[in-house]
């Protein structure tokens, strides 16, 4: 029986149909697995399910002598070495597709929050402090009939696209490889410029890979483009944000305020971004809802019992190997 090792209790029907066919150990102990146990356990195994917390490294890899499958319970992949990966034949596998309006939900739900400051004010009225309707209290930004930059135009960008239309916002989009105009049209969107989106937008959400060329795409002198009243969402992965910058942008007024579900070197965030108020800050919960993360739990064991079947799994982020 083939053996698979999980680095964490995933909700069902994840476990149960792996328990079916393999050899399963489950790691049950709570955070992330460090490395040294990560080492310990792919050394006989030839499934590894692991999450966007493990850092599989070539190290690792190496280590993992049988390993016929890493399938990554997540749709980001950066957690993983690819390249030591597939240099090894290895298949890598992920989860896009059923988290796609989960993730987009949020930010939509950050970028509101954000804007007519929710978390603010529900921290104002816990502390005793709301004694009143008040003309001027928390006064925000509104939503609809504004401009919105999607910065990244993939599956998650597009549901987004969609959900600032029912806002009657304007959308423009910026992708590294454009979309068809037909695409455009049938979601409301237009391509711009990254830097005219920086400049324009009232509203900016980002749904990029982290990859080295997305490293830091909004720092210093991008967030000195953006209009004083922008609002930055920020749902993709936290380097794509220079976090010590944003944090000073946020606190000098550089722009209004920022949703981050995302963190540069989490699950540790910045001092600095913790003492603001205009600044909403998620626990990496962007695919959190109980239905996504039980398809994201099936599809994840179905890629690594595809893979460990000799088919190809219905994710995989190098197919180069199966040739
Ligand atoms: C979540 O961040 C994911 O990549 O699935
Ligand atoms: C606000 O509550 C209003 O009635 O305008």
């Amino acid at each position: 029986m083939k053996r698979v090792y999980v680095t964490r209790r995933l909700p069902d029907p994840g476990l149960p149909l792996l328990i079916e066919k393999y050899n399963v150990v489950v790691r049950t102990a709570d955070g992330p697995i460090g490395k040294e146990e990560l080492l310990e356990n792919v050394g006989e195994v030839d499934g590894l399910l692991c999450l966007l917390t493990d850092t599989v490294d070539a190290e690792v890899i190496a280590a993992g002598k049988k390993l016929a499958c890493i399938s990554n319970y997540a749709v980001g992949f950066n957690n993983i070495d690819v390249a030591a990966a597939t240099k090894r034949g290895i298949p890598v596998t992920n989860t896009p597709g059923v988290l796609t309006d989960t993730t987009a939900d949020l930010a939509f739900a950050l970028l509101m929050c954000a804007a007519r400051r929710v978390a603010e004010s529900d921290r104002f009225t816990r502390a005793g402090k709301f004694i009143g309707w008040d003309p001027m209290l928390h006064l925000g930004y509104d939503i609809h009939g504004k401009t919105l930059g999607i910065i990244g135009f993939g599956k998650i960008g597009r549901a987004i696209a969609k959900r600032a239309s029912g806002f009657d916002m304007n959308v423009l989009y910026f992708d590294a490889f454009r979309d068809s105009t037909q695409d455009e049209a049938a979601l409301g969107a237009s391509f711009a410029p990254i830097e005219s989106i920086f400049k324009q937008a009232d509203f900016i959400t980002l749904h990029v890979p982290l990859m080295e060329e997305t490293r830091h795409l909004v720092g210093r002198d991008e967030l000195r483009m953006m209009k004083e009243t922008a609002v930055l969402v920020n749902t993709s992965r936290g380097p794509v944000v220079d976090e010590r910058a944003l944090a000073a942008s946020l606190r000098d007024g550089v722009i209004a305020a920022a949703g981050l579900d995302v963190y540069e070197d989490e699950p540790a965030v910045n001092p600095l971004l913790a003492e603001l108020d205009n600044v909403v800050l998620a626990a990496h919960i962007g695919s959190a809802s109980r239905h996504t993360r039980s398809l994201m739990a099936k599809l994840a064991a179905e890629n690594l019992i595809a893979a460990l079947s000799g088919k190809r799994p219905q994710y995989i982020v190098n197919p180069e190997v199966l040739k």
